[in-house]
């Protein structure tokens, strides 16, 4: 049974139970009212006869209390018949008024004697017909019962149609909420539900919604992910390839000429196999930042010995895109507090980027300067920018800027490098800042603390 089926016959369940219990305390009030009313009456009857019968011996008038009794029967048709007994010291007389009643009656006895001759005295039987008595308030029990049962009715079936529009109103999401999950399980991700309400009910569509949303983008990245990898690793091996097939080629020609193309293809080889490398070192510090395991063991170093690094890793590369590669970081700048592997992988994935994006006859510059106690190194480059609204989601993983696939090496990129060099920024406790402005460069910096304290000689764990 559905859920609107099912909350529909609780809710109308409830009514009806509440309905009876209104209804029954209605008609037992009643009931107990009509008693009530009828035990009155026949009090009031059982004192009007003692009165009447009082005054005729009083009076010593007999006939004026048969009189009396004929007058109250008429006046209490519930009244059906008395027996009027009189009795006199040697003297005895009785009369009826009236006939007994048939069916249920009520006999009532009423006496009274003579204050000022005791010996005299009158007793009187009296019969009250219960049916006419009852008929009365059964009439009027019954109106009320109909009243009662008729507004019972009604209000049922008012409420029935209210909780079956109310059990569909609250449960009208569920079933393409349970449409939409499916197609989730199913894999497909991205389809939104229009439902909109203040309530938990509208909250829940939202986030569902929100949910549907990311795991579209999740499922996005994650496919791009994976055709970004696979270039990546493909086009380096590819050239590696080339290039070894091109030395063999060669292998026989003793030439001079042929041995320094042999040089260049095998410096190209050792500059993809870099390439290649940086990429596997990327996805193991990715994995290693997403698993929460990367560690970063904090020493002194001088920041002049990573950028030298860094600048002979890819000064190969950058003669061969025709980009000036320039190393200006001041050997006398003071030592920072840095994981030394750390720090590197951070300048390379800068002038990687920088590199790819800076066309031929462009420059790239390792700079560093100190500034409000800190070390600030800085990776510029004369190449294509950012435009502002992607610099602030840059850092975010497998985040890629609109132009990230126009880049001077012919590589795609993940999307992984700023998110990493942010991560790692991080650990040092360090501030990053972009400057950027589409068309004329890019500078990336990061600021570290200056390696003063006395206990900086020993590594320390971030
Ligand atoms: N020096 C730069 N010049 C222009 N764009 C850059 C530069 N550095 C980073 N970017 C942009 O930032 C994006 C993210 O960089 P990154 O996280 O290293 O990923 P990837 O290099 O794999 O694309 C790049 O795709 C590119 O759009
Ligand atoms: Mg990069």
């Amino acid at each position: 049974m559905s859920i609107r089926a099912r909350l529909t016959l609780w809710l109308c369940g409830i009514l009806l139970g509440v309905i009876s219990l209104m209804g029954g305390g209605i008609l037992l009030t009643q009931w107990t009212l009509a008693q009530r009313a009828a035990a009155e009456q026949i009090e009031i009857i059982g004192s009007s006869i003692r009165r009447a019968a009082y005054d005729a011996l009083l009076q010593s008038d007999d006939l004026l209390l048969v009189g009396n009794i004929k007058f109250l029967e008429r006046q209490y048709p519930v009244l059906a018949w008395a027996g009027i007994h009189w009795k006199r010291p040697g003297a005895g007389q009785s009369i009826d008024v009236g006939r007994p009643p048939e069916g249920r009656v009520v006999s009532k006895t009423v006496s009274v004697r003579d204050p000022l001759s005791p010996s005299k005295s009158i007793s009187i039987d009296f019969k009250i017909s219960r049916a006419a008595l009852d008929s009365k308030s059964e009439q009027s029990f019954r109106r009320i019962a109909k009243m009662t049962l008729f507004a019972g009715a009604s209000a049922f079936v008012f409420f029935m149609a209210f909780a079956f529009e109310f059990a569909k109103t609250l449960t009208s999401p569920l079933g393409p909420l349970a449409d939409l999950s499916e197609e989730i399980g199913q894999g497909r991700f991205g389809r939104k539900l229009s439902w909109r309400s203040r309530d938990e009910i509208g909250r829940f569509v939202e986030a569902f919604n929100a949910m549907s949303e990311k795991l579209a983008t999740l499922d996005e990245s994650k496919k791009n992910f994976v055709s970004s990898v696979t270039h990546e690793l493909r086009s380096p091996l590819g050239a590696i390839e080339s290039f070894i097939h091109l030395i063999e080629g060669g292998l026989d020609d003793p030439s001079s000429a042929a041995s320094a193309a042999r040089r260049v293809y095998l410096e190209r080889v050792r500059d993809n196999i870099q390439r290649l490398r940086l990429f596997v070192e990327d996805l193991l510090t990715s994995a290693a930042i997403e698993r929460g395991s990367m560690t970063c063991l904090l020493a002194p170093m001088p920041l002049s010995r990573t950028s030298k690094e860094v600048r002979e890793l890819f000064q190969a590369r950058a003669a061969e895109l025709k980009v000036l590669l320039r190393d200006e970081v001041p050997s006398e700048l003071p030592s920072v507090l840095g994981d030394a592997d750390k720090l590197r992988h951070v300048v390379a994935n800068l002038v990687h980027n920088a590199l790819k994006f800076t066309p031929a006859g462009g420059s790239v510059t390792i700079g560093a300067r100190r500034e409000d106690g800190q070390v600030w190194l800085s990776v510029s480059d004369t190449g294509t920018g950012i435009e502002a609204e992607d610099v602030s989601k840059l850092f975010k993983l497998f985040s890629k800027g609109r132009d990230s696939e126009r880049t001077q090496d012919g590589s795609r990129g993940t999307g992984l490098g700023l998110y990493i060099v942010k991560s790692i920024i991080d650990k040092h406790g360090g501030d990053l800042r972009v400057r950027s402005e589409p068309r004329f460069g890019t500078t990336i910096s990061f600021s570290l603390k200056i390696a003063t304290a006395p206990d900086a000689s020993k590594p320390k764990e971030a």
